[in-house]
């Protein structure tokens, strides 16, 4: 999450006027950067289950893009909620993580090694999500935001969820597979 935005600073970096200032202004810096994340997610996911084999990945991932879509609606709601406009900041982490997934994809052939990336790649997605919501949601408490807290919370607890069943995913047979197909190809 960016605790400043750039725009606001000029050619020597002196902070503007409608810089961020207090927590309320951390707090919707926050929201826009996480909808720029999920709405950039919506695009992302279809593209990482073509390419992924294992039944169970695809299916984690075709329930990830409808949460996903539920989240961009959450946010939208937040935003009516705040009164808070509903525009996009451009997440540079969330962008960076998913250029490594990318690259990732095209130095992999299909199959479990390339899955065994796409998890370990998409739990870096999720685990940014969850310190994003996990601010957010003690920023909205703070700020007496209760009922932008608990659709804060419902968020928090999805990308908690899908986390833990990636892992799930990953050693129940994909982490293992892919060594195999490792063992195999080094003899
Ligand atoms: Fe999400």
């Amino acid at each position: 999450m960016r605790t400043q935005i750039s725009k606001n600073e000029n050619s020597k970096g002196a902070v503007q006027a409608n810089a961020t200032h207090g927590l309320r202004d951390l707090f919707e810096v926050g929201l826009k950067d996480i909808y720029w994340a999920e709405k950039v997610l919506t695009k992302t996911l279809p593209k990482m289950m073509k390419n992924a084999s294992s039944p169970e990945l695809v299916n984690s991932l075709k329930n990830q893009l409808s949460e996903t879509k539920e989240h961009v609606s959450r946010l939208e709601k937040i935003f009516e909620v705040t009164g808070v406009e509903a525009t996009a900041i451009k997440c540079e982490a969330m962008g960076g993580i998913l250029k490594e997934t990318n690259s990732l994809i095209r130095q992999t052939d299909i199959g479990v090694v390339r899955d065994a990336g796409i998890i370990a790649a998409d739990q870096k997605v999720k685990h940014y999500e969850i310190a994003t919501y996990g601010t957010l949601h003690a920023f909205a408490k703070t700020l007496g935001e209760d009922k932008v807290a608990s659709l804060l919370a419902m968020s928090l607890d999805e990308e908690k969820r899908t986390d833990a069943a990636l892992t799930g995913i990953a050693l129940n047979a994909i982490n293992s597979q892919a060594h195999r197909a490792d063992a195999i190809t080094n003899t």
